[in-house]
Parts: structure tokens; sequence; C-alpha cells
């Protein structure tokens, strides 16, 4: 359940998000603090740099940027701060009351670094713009953009629930129809988008919510991003952007025409983390799960979790194709597959798109090859035997006449 959350909460999501400590780092730090609480409480940054984990430079920076944060969340005219929310790679989130309306909203501070930058503040009101126009009930509404204390902030829908990063950390593996459930409910919310022309582009479980009333709700919709997703991920390592578990390779690769493909890509790689407990590609850092989304084939979900459905297996690999050619063309097209498999029906566009890439596959390579080397050898043979038959029996009929000839001749 998303709850307002205190102080240390926020610090050590932060550390843990920006790379400054891992989460078994953190969770050890957590426990500690627990085993102090009665006799010599101590606040969570001062345990951490006791325990080696962050330096004191590290931690003084955090808390400083903590704070501006609230001071800039308070100044933003029309809110009532209420509380923290929760905290990304890149921003915080506060809950607030929008005094206008007396209703409670969700509001996303970004670091003060992208307010220096012209070309991201830029974008962030053009993608803010293109957000606000969209109104689906499976996507958190936005409803404001702004600047306050030198800080540039997101005002939204305020989803009273849990991310699907919640149960996924803890390791729960979905039953497939609920799993279905959840993915068919994005996938509407990405149809809307695709048609307003809006790629999310970050579709991952810390950006999909479920309402308490079970309702998924895609956030982030339109949220600027930094730089070019590589870029974000590659200059820093990945490490403060999250490690790219879901990230398309097109996306890797930096391409700029990037499509509604991309985030086909991402909610497969959600979809399989969602059925099997594990992510597709998982690797010791950032650029070794890239590498992988590049270069190794996925391990079919079904071969993972063996009471999953062929059907449901099949659309995700589809679904992450590495070549966005060989995935859904779009999302009405995988709708329909995800919407037969869930009514029990085979998923036909998937059969279809195996059978076009084994094609595909066919025309590039082995398979014709190795036809195409028999057979010629073949031909070959066949057309060796002819000839030294018709001389055998050119030499045959000639040795009958002379035969002849002479017996004639005698
Ligand atoms: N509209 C909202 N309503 C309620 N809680 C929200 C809302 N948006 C975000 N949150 C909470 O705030 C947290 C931080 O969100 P944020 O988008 O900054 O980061 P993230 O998506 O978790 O991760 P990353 O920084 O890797 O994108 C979320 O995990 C969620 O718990
Ligand atoms: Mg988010």
């Amino acid at each position: 359940m998303t709850n307002e959350t205190n102080y240390d909460t926020i610090f050590g999501k932060i550390a843990v998000e920006q790379g400054l400590c891992t989460d078994q780092e953190l969770q050890r730090s957590l426990g500690e603090m627990e085993s102090r609480l009665k006799f010599n409480p101590v606040i969570l940054k001062d345990l951490m740099v006791e325990l080696g984990y962050i330096t004191e430079t590290q931690a003084e920076r955090l808390k400083t940027n903590i704070k501006m944060s609230k001071v800039a969340a308070h100044q933003i005219p029309g809110y009532k701060i209420l509380g923290k929310l929760g905290a990304g790679a890149m921003a915080i989130v506060y809950k607030a009351k929008q005094l206008s309306l007396n209703r409670t909203v969700a509001i996303k501070v970004l670091p003060k670094r992208f307010s220096e930058n012209p070309e991201y503040v830029e974008r962030f009101y053009k993608e803010g713009q293109a957000a606000g126009k969209l109104n689906h009930n499976n996507i958190v509404q936005a409803f404001d953009v702004g600047e306050a204390g030198g800080y540039h902030y997101f005002v939204m829908e305020y989803v009273q629930g849990k991310t699907l990063y919640d149960d996924l950390s803890t390791g729960t593996i979905f039953t497939e129809k609920n799993a279905l459930d959840i993915i068919i409910q994005v996938a509407h919310a990405l149809a809307h988008a695709h048609n307003c022309g809006i790629i999310h582009r970050d579709v991952k479980p810390k950006n999909i919510m479920i309402n308490t009333e079970g309702v998924v709700k895609l956030a982030d919709m339109g949220l600027a991003r930094e730089t070019s997703d590589i870029k974000a991920a590659q200059t820093e390592a990945g490490r403060a952007y999250g490690t790219p578990y879901y990230i398309a390779p097109e996306q890797i690769r930096g391409q700029i025409d990037i499509d509604g493909r991309a985030d086909i890509y991402s909610l497969g790689a959600t979809f399989f983390h969602m059925v099997t407990g594990q992510v597709p590609f998982m690797a010791d850092d950032p650029s070794n799960v890239m590498r992988k989304h590049l270069n190794e084939e996925l391990t079919p979900p079904d071969h993972i979790n063996t009471e999953l459905s062929a059907g449901t297996s099949e659309i995700i690999e589809v679904m992450m194709a590495k070549r966005k050619e060989d995935r859904y063309e779009n999302i009405e097209e995988l709708l329909t597959d995800l919407q037969a498999v869930r009514d029990g029906q085979p998923p036909f566009r998937a059969h279809k798109r195996f059978d076009v890439a084994a094609l595909e596959k066919l025309e590039d390579g082995q398979a014709i090859e190795e036809q195409e080397n028999e057979q010629p050898y073949k031909n070959e043979t066949i057309i060796h035997y002819r000839i030294a038959i018709l001389i055998l029996s050119a030499v045959l009929v000639a040795f009958f006449l002379v035969i002849v000839l002479l017996i004639f001749s005698s």
C-alpha cells in the first residue's frame, strides 16, 4: 500500500536508487537500526556512514537534496504538501492537496540539475502538455507542470495503492490469469497513448500502479526523460537510472526513431517478470544486462514456469523479439492475442508472426542453404549418369550396326 513515507525510508531508497549503496547494505542498516531502537536510537543517515556504506559527504549531499526538494515543494502555489509518497532515481513524489478543488494529488519534484538544462525544460513542458491531453482510466492523469524555487514539478492524479514492483520485489509470481488481466489494462493505456502520438519509453513495474479497487494505472506517461535513453543508461553506468531490465534493444542502441514497439518490448519484459518471477536478462552490472537484451536469446517463459500456457509464452516471445519488425506491429494486434488467450483461444497473430519470422530466417540463411547445397549436387550427378547412359547406348548401337554390316557384307 502506498502511504506517506518517513524521512529514513526516502533517504534509504534514494541512496540505493542512486547507486550509493546496495539494497543488501540498506537492509542490514535497517535491521541494525531496529535493534538499536530501544537503547541507542540512531537515524539511518548516520548509521550508514558509521557502517561505512556511504561517505559523510555523500550522506550530507543527499540530505541537502532531500531538504531542498521539500522546501521547493512547499513553495508550489495552490497546493499543500501532506507528506512523501516515494522516491525514484530522479525525483521525490509528494502527496498534496490541491486547494482550489480540494482534492488529493501527487506531485513529482524533479532534481535541480534538470532545471539548469534548457533543452530538458523545453521537452518537460512540451511532453507535459501532450500528457495532459490524454484521458484514460488506466493512465495516471497529468494535471499540471510548473516551476517553484528553481525546481520543476509535475502534478498528477494520486493513486492510492501499490506499484507492481512492490509485489515483484517480494518474489511474487503472478498467476497467468492475474498477469493477463494487468497486462491487458496496461495495453489499453498504451493503445490510447500511441493513438495520441505518445510513446511511453519507460514501461516497467515501478511505473505500473494498482489502486485499491484493482484498477491498473500507468504512471509517468509522457514525462520527459533526461537525455536519450542510452545516454542516461550509459553515462551513469545505468545505476542512477535503475538497472535496464525492461529496455528495448533499439533504445539501448540509441536509435532516435523509437516507436510503439519499444513499449511493446518493455511490456513483454514486465509480463515475463510477472509470470516467471525473474527478469528476462539478469547480469551483475547494467551494461551486461543491456548486452544480453541485444544479443542473448530469450529463454521461453514456459521453460521457467512450466504451468504457463504455450499461448502466453508465445505472446511474450513475440513481444520481446529483438528486431522490432518481428514484434506485434501495434498494440491493437497485441490486444487481440492477449484477449484470445484470456478467453482460452490460441494467439493467432503470434502464430502468424512465428511463421513469418521462420520464413524470413529461411530466406536469410541456414535451412535453405543446406537444401540448395544438396540439390545441385544431386542434379549434377543425374546429368552425369544420363550422359554416360547416352554414350554407352550410342557405342552399343554403333557396335550392333558394325556387326550387322559385317554379316551382310560377308
Ligand atoms: N501518482 C502517484 N500516486 C501515488 N504514488 C505515486 C504516484 N507516482 C509515483 N508514486 C510513488 O512514488 C514512487 C517514486 O516514483 P518515481 O516515478 O519518482 O520513481 P520510480 O518510477 O519508482 O523509479 P525511477 O526513478 O526508476 O523511474 C513510486 O514508486 C510510487 O510509490
Ligand atoms: Mg515512476
